[in-house]
């Protein structure tokens, strides 16, 4: 049986309709394309706003069919940044592993990263995984979680 990974955008912009989501659309392209993950992605991108409540109950909603859960934006600094918190209130073990491995990724592509508070972790037994918000930093950081998600969910399961 495949991965099943599920891709949530957080942001405000997108989900008023004012800007199109690309980083959210590109992970479902990199999910479906995948050859070095034996992964399939489920249902459409899910688009959500930078609102603690609506990212937490989006995840909580996803957990029981989802191996996997990539959000992309919300990670930073700024106020509305709130995809971290969000997601720790639903996470039961964190995964320091897999934060390091992409921010160690990440910092190799640009010293913003250091810039991003993005964490991993386990609830029930899906894996939940922040990612940034730009495009740039999807194919980046899919790039370290698609050598690895097959061997961790089947860890999980
Ligand atoms: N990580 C990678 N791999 N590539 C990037 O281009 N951009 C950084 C950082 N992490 C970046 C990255 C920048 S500029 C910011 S502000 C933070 O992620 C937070 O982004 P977010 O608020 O869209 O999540």
């Amino acid at each position: 049986m495949p991965t099943r990974v599920s891709v949530v955008t957080v942001s405000d912009s997108s989900f008023e309709g004012k800007r199109a989501d690309e980083s959210g659309p590109t992970l479902a392209r990199l999910v479906a394309a995948s050859e070095k993950a034996h992964v399939e992605l489920v249902g459409d991108v899910h688009v959500v706003p930078d609102v603690f409540q609506e990212i937490a109950s989006k995840l909580q909603e996803l957990i029981p069919t989802s191996d996997v859960i990539i959000t992309t934006g919300g990670t930073g600094f700024a106020p509305r940044d709130v995809t971290p918190e969000a997601t720790l209130s639903v996470l039961e073990r964190r995964c320091g592993g897999l934060e390091t491995a992409l921010h160690m990724r990440s910092l190799q592509a640009t010293p913003m990263a250091a810039l991003s508070r993005a964490v991993v972790g386990i609830a029930s037994r899906t894996l939940i995984i922040n990612f940034p918000g730009s495009v740039k930093a999807v194919k980046e950081c899919w790039e370290v979680v698609e050598k690895v998600v097959d061997h961790a969910v089947a860890l999980i399961c």
